[in-house]
């Protein structure tokens, strides 16, 4: 072959070699083009090289420096479209590359928290914890011994209705006794108790469960913070010095408290206990001297030793703290009002 032939074959190949490579649109496209040209069997590069062997002698130098610069073309021609397809462009032009402009402002990151009940919580128990109470955990499925019977709850009570409380209806037959999600955490003074001997020092927190409707200051599930102390020599003293201490720690000096004549099987005497709240007054728990019953029916003996219990709702605590008017807010999940705390 005459030179000036493979020279011309050789520009004709590198012109169409990047002409074919820029107009792959995908990375099929792409691979067939590339067997086209450079394929080690037959590629349109392989059959020019074998082309050069018909080249007079005396002119393959000059021939085979035409070659490489031709193969070096279409190879620049290959790399730049696997380029191209792998940043997602479909052609040069036809669609902007993402352009990365660092003068436009960044993403903030959507930082969250705990729960402004969570956040209560802890808040409580560092009180708590500052007064010389530790933490005690109780399980939330209960059975009737816990939540009423220990606590000195009679059977006739209307606190235990069926109607009164979340029952499990199959438990009786698979656990041999009636369990209910616990209406209280009294039921922790009592676990409590059972395993530990006199003195005991404990607060609980926790969920309970009652089938009230839900309105502004009732909700079928709600927190309690438990409280008990049982030593020798407590009067009904310490008890309102503890409450008075926790509340002037968690909802500031200037809110006023007041207790209440009250009844509850489990105290006796027993209190509620209300906080001021603009003119008026709220209740924020019950609470009294453990009744000889309970202290019996764990095995201490209430004529060695006394103790008063207390029990609070943590959303009205929180509520107040945070004047905020309605407990459904704390469980609609809306972040608007969550991200506030
Ligand atoms: N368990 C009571 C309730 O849920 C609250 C309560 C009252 C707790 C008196 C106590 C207590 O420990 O002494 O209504």
């Amino acid at each position: 072959m005459a030179l000036a032939d493979f020279l011309q074959q050789l520009d004709e190949l590198a012109a169409d070699a990047v002409a074919a490579f820029e107009a792959a649109s995908d990375a099929e496209a792409l691979e067939v083009t590339r067997v086209e040209f450079v394929g080690a069997k037959s590629g349109r590069l392989k059959a020019a090289q074998k082309g050069m062997g018909s080249v007079d002698k005396a002119d393959r130098p000059v021939a085979g420096k035409q070659f490489n610069e031709a193969k070096t073309q279409v190879e620049v021609a290959l790399q730049a479209a696997h380029e191209r397809l792998a940043a997602g462009g479909a052609s040069s032009s036809a669609k902007p590359a993402e352009i990365f402009d660092p003068t436009l402002p960044g993403k903030r990151p959507r930082v969250g928290h705990l729960h402004p009940i969570t956040q209560t919580i802890e808040e409580l128990k560092d009180i708590m914890g500052r007064l010389g109470f530790s933490v005690a955990d109780g399980p939330e499925i209960e059975d009737e011994r816990h939540n009423f019977e220990a606590l000195n709850i009679p059977s006739d009570h209307p606190a235990r209705d069926p109607l009164e409380n979340f029952y499990i209806a199959a438990a009786e037959r698979s656990h041999g006794k009636p369990l209910l999600l616990r209406s209280q955490t009294s039921t922790v003074q009592i676990r409590v108790m059972e395993q530990t001997p006199p003195p005991v020092r404990i607060i609980s927190l926790g969920r309970v469960y009652r089938p009230d409707t839900a309105d502004a200051t009732h909700y079928p599930m709600f927190h309690q913070i438990e409280g008990l102390l049982v030593d020798q020599h407590v009067t009904m003293a310490d008890l309102k010095s503890v409450l008075r201490l926790f509340a002037a720690s968690y909802l500031g000096h200037n809110v006023h408290i007041r207790f209440r004549p009250s009844f509850f099987p489990f105290t006796e005497p027993s209190v509620e206990a209300d906080m001021s709240w603009g003119d008026d007054w709220i209740e924020f728990g019950g609470a009294g001297m453990v009744d000889p019953n309970v202290l019996r029916a764990v095995g201490y003996d209430p004529e060695e030793v006394t103790g008063f219990a207390f029990g609070l709702g943590i959303e009205r605590l929180c509520m107040r703290r945070h004047g905020v008017t309605d407990i459904r807010e704390f469980y609609k999940n809306d972040v608007r009002f969550l991200h506030q705390f």
